[in-house]
C-alpha cells in the first residue's frame, strides 16, 4: 500500500516540491500551511488544509490515523545587523521556527507512532555551522531546530527517525528579496563554491530521501546542502 506523508509548508518553495516527488512516486501527500487552501487544490494525491502552525490552540483533526512521515517547512529570513534587531525580532524567529515545529510534531505524533516506521525531515540554516553576519536572529532560532532535530531522534528511536537539512540561499519565495536583481543574482552565485544559489529542488530531493524508507539507518543528523557554503571555501 501506498504511504502517506504530511508536508507542513507544502504550498511553495522546498515544501512544494518536497510535495512533487512524494507524489510522483505514487505516494500521498497531506499539505497545510496558514493559505493551503487558496493556493492549491486537493486532488488524488494530496489532500489540503489550512494550518496556522505557530497557534498552540490550532485544530489539527484533519491529520490520518497514520503518517508514514512528516516534513516541516516554514521558517523565516530575517537579516539585519545585530543592533537593530528587537528582542521581538528574536521571539518571532524562535515561534515561526522551533515553537512552531513543535507544535506540528506534537500534532502528528500519535499518527506517526501508528506507522512502523516513520521519519521526521525539519529545515535549518548553513548560519548555524557557519558564522555569518546579519543572521544571529535566523541562525539563533535554527539553533534551536538543530538542538531539537538530535534531542528527538534519541527520544524516538527505533520507530521514528529524525534529521534536518540545512542549507544555503535556495531560490524560492521566502528568499525573493536576496535574489530580485541580476546583480544579487550574481553575488548570490558566486558566494558559493559550486558558483550558484539553491534551486527548490536540490534542497527537496534531500528531504524526499530523509523522509523515506531508503535513508532507513540515518537519524539524527543536521546534513548540508549548500553549495559548499558550510564547509568549502575555493581560494
Ligand atoms: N530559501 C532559503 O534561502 C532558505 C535558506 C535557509 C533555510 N531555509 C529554510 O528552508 C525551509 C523552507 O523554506 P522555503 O524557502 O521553501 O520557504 P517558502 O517558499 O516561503 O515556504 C514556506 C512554506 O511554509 C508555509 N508557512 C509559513 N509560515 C507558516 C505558519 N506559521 N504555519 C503554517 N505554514 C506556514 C508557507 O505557506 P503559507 O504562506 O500559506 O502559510 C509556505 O508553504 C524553511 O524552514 C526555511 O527557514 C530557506
Amino acid at each position: 500500500m501506498g504511504k502517506q506523508y504530511l508536508i507542513v509548508g507544502g504550498t511553495t518553495g522546498i515544501g512544494k516540491s518536497l510535495t512533487d516527488i512524494i507524489t510522483a512516486n505514487g505516494d500521498k501527500v497531506i499539505v497545510a500551511s496558514r493559505s493551503a487552501t487558496e493556493r492549491i487544490e486537493s486532488s488524488d494525491h494530496v489532500s489540503v488544509h489550512d494550518i496556522d502552525t505557530t497557534d498552540s490552540e490550532a485544530d489539527w483533526s484533519f491529520l490520518p490515523e497514520k503518517l508514514d512521515g512528516m516534513a516541516f517547512c516554514p521558517g523565516s529570513i530575517n537579516l539585519k545587523p545585530f543592533h537593530r534587531f528587537k528582542a521581538t525580532d528574536f521571539e518571532e524567529d524562535f515561534r515561526i521556527n522551533l515553537v512552531g515545529a513543535v507544535n506540528a510534531i506534537q500534532a502528528a505524533l500519535p499518527a506517526l507512532k501508528k506507522a512502523e516506521k516513520a521519519s521526521i525531515v525539519l529545515f535549518s540554516t548553513v548560519a548555524v555551522q557557519r558564522g555569518l553576519n546579519f543572521h544571529t536572529s535566523i541562525a539563533a532560532a535554527k539553533g534551536a531546530v538543530e538542538g531539537l532535530t538530535r534531542s528527538l531522534s534519541a527520544e524516538l528511536a527505533p520507530g521514528i527517525r529524525v534529521n534536518a537539512v540545512a542549507l544555503s540561499l535556495t531560490e524560492t519565495p521566502m528568499a525573493e528579496r536576496l535574489l530580485s536583481n541580476d546583480s544579487k543574482k550574481e553575488a548570490g552565485n558566486a558566494r558559493h563554491a559550486l558558483k550558484r544559489f539553491g534551486q527548490p529542488e536540490d534542497i527537496a530531493e534531500m528531504a524526499a530521501f530523509l523522509i523515506g524508507g531508503k535513508s532507513s539507518w540515518i537519524t539524527g543528523q543536521i546534513i548540508g546542502v549548500d553549495g559548499g557554503m558550510g564547509t568549502v571555501q575555493n581560494l
